[in-house]
């Protein structure tokens, strides 16, 4: 059979600019789907931040038109091809791209023209395929921002082959779903017709992701046990009937970790490597991360480490509350890296100066850090509210750092509960998200690491064996991406 073409657009991505998991996933996906005979190629936005000096940037298209509900757009295109041999192509826009950040200024305010931006941006990725002749046979969308690709494939581009390729949505969050007020709904141009309840009408505002729910051949998010959660009133923020109405074509596949980046074999980031065979270089990342967050340099001491975008969704209202009292009662150690909520910021900002020695925080965005920190902690520390998948309790299980999570989404379904009775397990979980849960599976994992210290060894020794490789998940895709070929012939079938 001949290789599946697909093409994967997104708002970010690894290598190039990254504010949250959805880079690392759009970053990995491609490279593990060219082993099973799905050529991928990724369309991004050309953002002022991306730092393009490494790459060879090659102008693919000076001046490409991009129709809007009206009037016209006018783009260029670059395209580069990784080291690990996936084409990116970005779209410039300056009015559009050309500014700080991605979807919000320094001080977090969502910028007013985010649909405008993104909208543009999804029929300009289509246009993208049609002046290249890319000729896909699947368009991968990816989020509210990318949502509206499906939605133009059935509208605009009925009549030639972008409309021919079958479409699949990916929702990494149903909390962000692309509302905005229902004036940009013109300058999408989706007909009047589509501006419905079932479609892209939300109590008069246009929701991006909603209709982009309703025209996706399939629909997926990024883990099983999310799928069921937003199924439900409460976990759906809104949209679980719609995802209802795609029946089995709406389904979880969890979300690999890039083996290659993510790995205490060959990291670059820390001081020592190290693997199962050899936990030596475990020991240095940690002394490692007690200097460098001015920690008191004892090995004894166990490391909670945190990394996380500073929002609601990560459980941060428990955090703040017990967090205090975990220090002060129990003998441990926290490092704290995160950004984002100005009072968040402030509170684990001040934390080491109550805490000096024992607490230490970076506000603010470091790749370097999240690697060493996942390297040199003994615990990670993840109570998120709700989780559609997470990447850092699977980076922390790799690196033999067990991580403390509530048993929601992701972290269900990638976090093995300890076993007091048979000794097994991956981490440490609860599965009511209140203060008194959380400071008691904290005080848990550390009397297991004080008490059984045999007992934490073979927990992160199992944390360290399991395979969370994205060729598992890529084979998923691949089988998403054929029932959406098919489920598009019917629908052709049917618009005969
Ligand atoms: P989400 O996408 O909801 O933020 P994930 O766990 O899926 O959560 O992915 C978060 C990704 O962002 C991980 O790769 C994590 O290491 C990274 N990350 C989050 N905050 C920071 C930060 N302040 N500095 C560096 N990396 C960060
Ligand atoms: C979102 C989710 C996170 C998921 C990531 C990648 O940011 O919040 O749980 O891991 O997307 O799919």
């Amino acid at each position: 059979m001949a290789k599946i073409k697909s093409v994967i657009v997104a708002s970010e991505s690894t290598p190039f600019i990254k504010t949250g998991g959805l880079a690392d996933v759009v970053g990995a996906l491609p490279k593990y789907l060219e082993g099973l005979d799905v050529d991928a190629v990724v369309i991004l936005p050309k953002y002022r931040d991306i730092d393009f000096t490494n790459y060879n940037l090659e102008c693919v298209l000076p001046s490409m038109c991009v129709v809007m509900g009206f009037g016209e757009e006018w783009a260029s295109v670059f395209k580069t091809t990784t080291e690990e041999g996936v084409t990116f192509y970005f779209v410039e826009h300056h009015r559009f791209f050309s500014r700080e950040g991605l979807y919000h200024d320094n001080n977090l305010n969502d910028y007013q023209d985010n649909a405008y931006r993104f909208g543009f941006f999804c029929r300009a990725a289509l246009q993208l395929c049609k002046d290249l002749k890319l000729k896909p046979n699947i368009i991968h969308a990816n989020d509210w921002q990318t949502a509206a690709i499906p939605a133009y494939m059935k509208i605009w581009h009925w009549d030639d082959e972008i409309g021919r390729a079958a479409s699949i949505l990916t929702i990494h969050n149903t909390n962000y779903q692309g509302t905005y007020n229902a004036e940009v709904y013109n300058y999408l141009g989706l007909g009047a017709s589509n501006y419905s309840s079932d479609t892209f009408e939300d109590n008069g505002n246009v929701n991006l992701l909603k209709g982009g729910i309703f025209f996706a051949d399939v629909v997926t998010t990024v883990s099983p046990t999310y799928a069921k959660e937003i199924l439900t009133p409460y976990g759906g923020h809104g949209l679980s009937p719609y995802l209802a109405n795609k029946t089995t074509n709406f389904f979880g596949i969890v979300n690999g970790i890039d083996d290659v980046i993510w790995n205490p074999e060959h990291d670059e980031y820390i001081p020592e490597n190290y693997s199962i065979k050899s936990m030596k270089g475990k020991a240095t990342c940690k002394r490692e991360l007690q200097k460098e967050f001015l920690l008191e340099e004892d090995d004894s001491i166990p490391i909670i480490g945190i990394v996380s975008r500073f929002v609601d969704q990560k459980g941060f209202g428990l955090i703040t509350s017990v967090i205090d009292k975990v220090v002060v009662n129990m003998r441990v150690q926290l490092v704290v890296l995160g950004t984002g909520d100005t009072y968040l910021e402030g509170f684990f900002g001040n934390m080491p100066n109550f805490f000096a020695g024992q607490v230490g925080s970076y506000i603010g965005y470091s790749n370097r850090l999240s690697h060493l920190i996942e390297a040199g902690s003994d615990l990670f520390l993840m109570p998120s509210l709700f989780e559609p998948c997470g990447l850092n309790q699977m980076y922390s299980k790799a690196y033999g750092t067990l991580p403390i999570v509530h048993a929601t989404g992701g972290l269900e379904d990638t976090v093995l509960n300890f076993d007091e009775a048979t000794n097994k397990g991956t981490g440490f979980k609860f599965y009511t998200p209140t203060e008194s849960a959380l400071y008691n599976t904290i005080g848990w994992a550390l009397s297991v690491y004080y008490d059984k210290p045999k007992v934490f060894q073979s927990l992160q020794k199992s944390a360290m064996t399991c395979d969370h490789s994205w060729l598992i998940s890529a084979k998923e895709y691949v089988k998403a991406y054929k029932l959406a070929i098919k489920n598009k012939k019917s629908y052709d079938k049917m618009c005969d």
